[in-house]
């Protein structure tokens, strides 16, 4: 039997998920069974093997569904593999990619119980014209140009490796 992964995300604009996508998409080149839905569908993680968590950083935070998700599924986080990715940079540039891992870690230094087996930030989306309350009340962020950072072969990659990641450690 294929071993199933749930790849599960929070988004506010809709980038993550199309991340999510893809990584799934890979998974089920790879020969896993995988699931994909965002966090707030999901009841139990009984059924999986391993999980896939995809969100966004908005102001320095992770995004607001990831918390309740870790914990309500926190004892199932811990008897699985998990890997995580987090969307952030909107360019490709060095410096805001340091900026996102060092606000991701702090995020993530608020559930130490979780060690993910992967961890990666990639580039993200941004539209002004997509802004809903309460960030369309910031001139700054109004006034920023479209972006779309996503490495998509970057992503890739990622996904593919992940199969050499999970296998070892999945229990059967
Ligand atoms: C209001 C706002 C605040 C953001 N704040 C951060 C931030 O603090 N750090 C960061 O790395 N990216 C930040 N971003 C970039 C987002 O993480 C990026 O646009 C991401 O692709 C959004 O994901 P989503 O489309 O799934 O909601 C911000 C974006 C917006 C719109």
């Amino acid at each position: 039997m294929p071993a199933t992964v749930l790849v599960t995300w929070a988004t506010r604009y809709g980038s993550t998920e199309e991340v999510a996508h893809a990584v799934a998409d890979e998974l089920l080149n790879q020969r896993f069974t995988v699931n994909a839905q965002p966090m707030t569908g999901v009841k139990t993680l009984e059924r999986y093997d391993a999980v896939v968590l995809g969100f966004a950083l908005y102001m320095g935070h992770i995004h607001k569904d990831v918390r309740p998700f870790l914990l309500s599924h926190r004892d199932e986080l811990t008897r699985r593999p998990v890997a995580l990715f987090t969307l952030g940079p909107m360019h490709a540039e060095e410096k805001e990619f340091v900026e996102a891992r060092r606000e991701l870690t702090k995020e993530l230094a608020k559930f130490p119980w979780l060690s993910p087996v992967a961890q990666q930030v990639f580039g993200g989306k941004f539209d002004p014209e997509k802004l809903g309350l309460p960030f369309s009340l910031f001139p700054i962020l109004r006034k920023m140009p479209a972006s779309d950072a996503r490495d998509w072969p970057s992503i890739h990659t990622w996904a593919t490796n992940l199969a050499g990641i999970f296998q070892p450690t999945m229990a059967h």
